[in-house]
């Protein structure tokens, strides 16, 4: 959790932040499958955060959504522009049009079609979007926006842009966003997406060789691993060869990119995600890579209050990426 807070002159302030790590198995694919650990952990969250704010934007993870660019006709009015956003989600979801959440956004006009505008249109199974909002009221919160993950990504990107030459114009871009089991791959040309895809690699994988190789329950290992707690064997024997599984994982994951696309190169690789932590990956990355590797922080422009550690913030920016997307959307409290 993370709160953002008007800090005076155009600037925003980072008011205070809390991450509570959940076990493995209290969401798959998307779906919560343990409510009352996932509920209890956003009590702790909230408890650290100490915070009077209840207003909260969350996201579904992109794997859950289906997005769609659709075109939608300029002079319709909005009755018809819904028969046929629901016409499309129709055409789109592979489950029935009733147990749908859905949304659009019109882009503007289409390049050929000035009479046509451009949209984007996303779906998701309704039972995805209220098991959140539910959770959210569980813990006195009230939710106003239901974003998706890799969205917010590109809002928090926005706020690091100004760092790449050109503030990204013409650049290839790609975001690796390494979780805990997910690693979520968005490809930028001139700061649109032009490309993304889900690879399933993430820091599970070092917390259980660690627990493995340490024999430490998996809690205590993923707390070591995260404070740096290990034997001196660790960083040779099982951190090296992770992080050069990793590198060779975007290899590959670049080389999709290369074969789906007309795109034959990357400008930029920036790492997000809580893995992106990890001292030594952008190194690696980048001695494998040959490409100008960064780390995501989203908070650079950004004014600190006296809650917040400045030093524990610049480590944990990464692990930020998507909250900080979602903090900076904009809705009306009544
Ligand atoms: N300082 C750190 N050092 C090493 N690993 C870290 C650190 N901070 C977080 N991680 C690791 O990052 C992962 C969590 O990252 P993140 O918060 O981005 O995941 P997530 O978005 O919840 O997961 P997913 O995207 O897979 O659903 C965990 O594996 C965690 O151990
Ligand atoms: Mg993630």
């Amino acid at each position: 959790m993370l709160e953002l807070a008007d800090g005076g002159k155009g600037m925003r302030r980072v008011e205070r932040y809390a991450i509570t790590p959940l076990p493995k198995d209290a969401i798959q694919e998307g779906a919560i499958t343990k409510t009352d650990v996932v509920e209890a952990a956003l009590r702790d969250a909230l408890k650290q955060l100490d915070t009077r704010t209840r207003d909260v934007v969350m996201a579904l993870p992109a794997s859950a959504v289906i997005t769609k660019r659709i075109m939608l006709p300029g002079n319709a009015s909005e009755a018809e522009i819904d028969t046929q956003v629901t016409a499309e989600a129709n055409q789109a979801a592979s489950f029935p049009i009733g147990d749908v959440s859905l949304d659009y956004q019109i882009l503007g006009p289409n390049a050929k079609n000035p009479n046509e505008n451009d949209a984007l249109m996303v779906l998701a199974r309704r039972e995805r979007v209220e098991e959140r909002v539910a959770l959210a009221e569980a813990v006195g919160c009230r939710c106003h926006v239901m974003d998706v993950d890799a969205f917010a990504a590109l809002t928090a990107y926005e706020q690091m842009a100004f760092q790449l030459p050109d503030n990204g114009k013409g650049q290839v871009v790609a975001i690796i966003d390494i979780g805990a089991n997910t690693t979520h791959v968005n490809v930028l040309h001139d700061n649109q997406t032009v490309y993304q895809r889900e690879h399933a690699l993430g820091g599970n994988t070092l917390t259980s060789e660690i627990s493995r190789r340490f024999d430490l329950p998996s809690e205590e290992a993923e707390d070591a691993k995260r404070k740096n707690l290990l034997p001196d064997s660790y960083e040779s024997e099982v951190l090296q060869p992770f992080l050069d599984s990793v590198a060779k994982e975007i290899g590959r994951a670049l080389q999709l990119f290369f074969s789906a696309t007309s795109f034959q190169r990357v400008d930029h690789i920036l790492l997000a995600g809580g893995c992106a932590a990890i001292p030594g990956l952008d190194d690696v990355v980048h001695s494998r890579m040959q490409t100008s590797t960064l780390i995501a922080n989203p908070f650079s422009k950004m004014a600190v209050s006296s809650h917040v550690k400045a030093r524990q913030l610049a480590s944990d920016a990464p692990a930020l990426f998507v909250a900080c997307g979602l903090a900076l959307r904009r809705f009306d409290t009544e």
